[in-house]
């Protein structure tokens, strides 16, 4: 059942200098007890797109479009495309109208700066390009109105004895639920302009208790004259409405569950071991019990053998706990043992998705192959490790049309002409690239 769904989300950081695009356009798709690896170099927004799944984004993030649907029940969800295609479709003649009265204004000859109409055109095409829930409230105002009364005259009924209209006011509402794009995270939190709340008490009741988050370079994060096991009371103290007896027997089931000797929760965290401390932020991230686990970099700063093991751990306990999970690395090997599916980002969009044995047996982008060739081989046999060519691209101001197209060896002339289309050659695997059809045809890029 799908848990969470990211729609072309945008959220890109104000700076001195401009925007840096640091997700930018990103669709990701989590099923409730699934595993999804999150890999790409480092700078491409794999902690952006995190932050903005669990909106602890900075104050100079803003959320330019898209959704974050996190959907705990999934009884809207059926019904979700439909009203999206619908809004859409009724959305395409003003895209279209603003499209071009852009163009016929950018291209008069008297245009030589911003006025303030061709700013307002320009919002406006961002806008339908990349629509929010309101947007979508905005085109489907008749559904949601007739809805509305239907769920009114439905509960009516149901209240007054006619117990047969169970099951229509039950479709009623989760069709209103999804016309309303009920649970988009974005909705809750975005400010008019752009900017996210701090706190809203819907999202608080969501982070935390639902979704959670294992921080890069969590070691780091304790406090460090607290003793380990007090901030992990503390934390469940602060959501559930537990006694200290309680939260305690909870922390020592907890450490017993990601590897801990329960006798040291009195420690402060300088007496734990790296790995120690990294196995304390897990549980830490486990202690409510959450639906989604997001561990950023959970393993790097640790030896190998630790990361194996911490790596191991998260696995097991995902499997007994039954909880989703992003596993966010740089390094594709890592996450190749645990996810169910990898999803490559490459400069704030996400090229390559797909189930994990497809994304080593049949690449189909380009980056991903370079990805896959500069690290040592998970099945273990030697091979010669070879680099990416050049670096990442700033966000600032990334290149046009695919981003990827100064680095790659297969680009050609449309590469940094036409923005590359996203293409499903098989159901599930999707890549973003002019050529996904023909890679896929001749049995995929890389050879390990
Ligand atoms: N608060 C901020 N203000 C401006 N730019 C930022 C901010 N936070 C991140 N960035 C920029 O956004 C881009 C994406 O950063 P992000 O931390 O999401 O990358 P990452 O993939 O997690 O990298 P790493 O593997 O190094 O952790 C980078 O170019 C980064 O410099
Ligand atoms: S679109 Fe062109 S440049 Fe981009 S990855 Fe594909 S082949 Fe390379
Ligand atoms: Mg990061």
């Amino acid at each position: 059942m799908p848990l969470l769904a990211v729609r072309n989300l945008k959220t890109y950081f104000r700076v001195r200098a401009g925007w840096v695009k640091a997700v930018d356009g990103v669709n990701l798709n989590l099923d409730e007890g699934e595993t999804i690896g999150l890999v790409g170099e480092s700078g491409c927004g794999k902690t952006t797109l995190a932050y903005s799944i669990t909106q602890l984004l900075p104050s100079n993030a803003h959320v330019f479009g898209g959704q974050i649907i996190f959907d705990m029940e999934g009884h809207a969800t059926p019904y979700r495309p439909a009203y999206w295609n619908m809004a859409e479709a009724r959305a395409a003649p003003d895209l279209q109208k603003a499209k071009a009265e852009l163009e016929t204004v950018q291209s008069a000859p008297e245009t030589k700066e911003a006025t303030p109409r061709l700013e307002e055109l320009r919002r406006k095409v961002d806008a339908l390009e990349n629509p929010l829930s309101e947007t979508y409230r905005t085109y489907l105002a008749p559904e949601i109105q007739a809805l509305e009364r239907t769920v009114r005259d439905l509960t009516m009924k149901f209240e007054t004895g006619d117990k047969a209209s169970r099951r229509a006011l039950a479709e009623a509402k989760n069709r209103l639920a999804a016309a309303t794009q009920n649970g988009d995270l974005v909705d809750i939190t975005r400010r008019p302009d752009g900017r996210l709340r701090e706190y809203h008490p819907k999202l608080n009741a969501v982070r935390w208790k639902q979704i959670s988050i294992v921080f890069q370079g969590a070691m780091n994060a304790l406090n460090p004259v607290y003793t380990v096991g007090r901030q992990i009371i503390e934390t469940i103290r602060t959501h559930e409405d537990v006694g200290p007896e309680a939260a305690r027997t909870r922390v020592e089931e907890l450490y017993r569950l990601v590897g801990i000797p329960a006798d040291r929760i009195d420690n402060f965290p300088h007496e734990y071991s790296g790995g120690m401390k990294q196995r304390a932020m897990i549980a830490m991230a486990l202690a409510l019990s959450p639906r989604l686990v997001i561990a950023d970099e959970p393993t790097t700063a640790l030896d190998v053998i630790t990361a194996s093991k911490i790596m191991d751990e998260i696995l097991r306990i995902q499997k007994d706990l039954h909880m989703a999970l992003i596993i966010i690395s740089h390094d594709v090997s890592v996450v190749a043992k645990v996810a169910d599916r990898i999803a490559v980002m490459y400069a704030g969009k996400i090229v390559e998705e797909g189930p994990s044995a497809k994304i080593f047996s049949r690449t189909i982008h380009p980056y991903t192959e370079g990805l896959l060739s500069a690290f040592p081989s998970v099945v273990g046999e030697r091979r010669r490790l070879v680099s990416i060519p050049g670096n990442p691209p700033s966000l600032l101001s990334p290149p046009n049309a695919c981003r990827f197209h100064p680095r790659c060896q297969y680009a050609k002339d449309i590469c940094s002409t036409v923005d590359p289309p996203e293409v499903t050659p098989e159901p599930g695997h999707r890549g973003l690239c002019h050529f996904v059809d023909e890679f896929y045809a001749r049995g995929g890029l890389f050879r390990g």
